[in-house]
């Protein structure tokens, strides 16, 4: 893959930010992309958190959206997840892209592994995440992050419909 040696900045997105991640939703994941109304929504959420990858003149590049407090899983709420967890909570991915152009020079990877480290020092035991088992450039980008799959949830997924895979990373 190219390494991109451009300054990247990463931050926490504002309202501000919402149109455009709108409009970047819609190319990333067309008819399954949060539209204007659902992003405020889910922003408007304390316990959701966007945030942004952008160049140094403020294009954006890729972002994540991460689910916290009752939006994280208890790991006993994980289906066949049978670590020996107790209740420790695994903050959730809720969403990850990288707009086309801008793909394969590690960008999702940076996002990831900022959070990550975040949630690991804001005491989560580890991330959860669904994916489409089609998806190969996720499953890979996660593999290599040192998720793993627990579970595949029948019909998971709509537009189109499929099944979705549980992967868990522990901390
Ligand atoms: C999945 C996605 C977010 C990856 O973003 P990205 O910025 O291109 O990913 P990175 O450049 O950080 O890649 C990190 C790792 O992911 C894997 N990967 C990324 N793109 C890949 C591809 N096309 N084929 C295979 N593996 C790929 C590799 O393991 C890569 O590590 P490497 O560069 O050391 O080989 C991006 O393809 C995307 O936006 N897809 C559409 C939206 C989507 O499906 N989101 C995930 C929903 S679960």
């Amino acid at each position: 893959m190219p390494e991109n040696k451009d300054v990247t900045v990463i931050r926490r997105a504002e309202a501000a930010d919402l149109p455009r991640l709108a409009e970047a939703e819609q190319v990333c994941f067309g008819q399954e992309a949060w539209d204007a109304e659902g992003l405020e929504w889910l922003f408007n959420d304390l316990e959701v958190c966007f945030w942004l990858l952008e160049d140094e003149a403020g294009k954006l590049r890729s972002w994540v959206v991460w689910g916290k407090g009752t939006r994280s899983f208890q790991a006993a709420d994980i289906p066949a997840f049978s670590g020996d967890l107790g209740n420790h909570r695994f903050i959730r991915v809720m969403s990850i892209a990288t707009l086309p152009e801008f793909r394969g020079s590690g960008f999702a990877r940076s996002l990831l592994v900022e959070g990550l480290e975040k949630a690991q020092a804001e005491g989560y035991s580890g991330a959860v995440l669904e994916v489409r088992p089609r998806n190969f450039p996720a499953r890979r980008l996660y593999e290599s992050l040192g998720f793993y799959r627990v579970a595949v949830l029948p019909a998971w997924f709509q537009s189109p419909e499929e099944d979705g895979e549980i992967w868990v990373k522990q901390f």
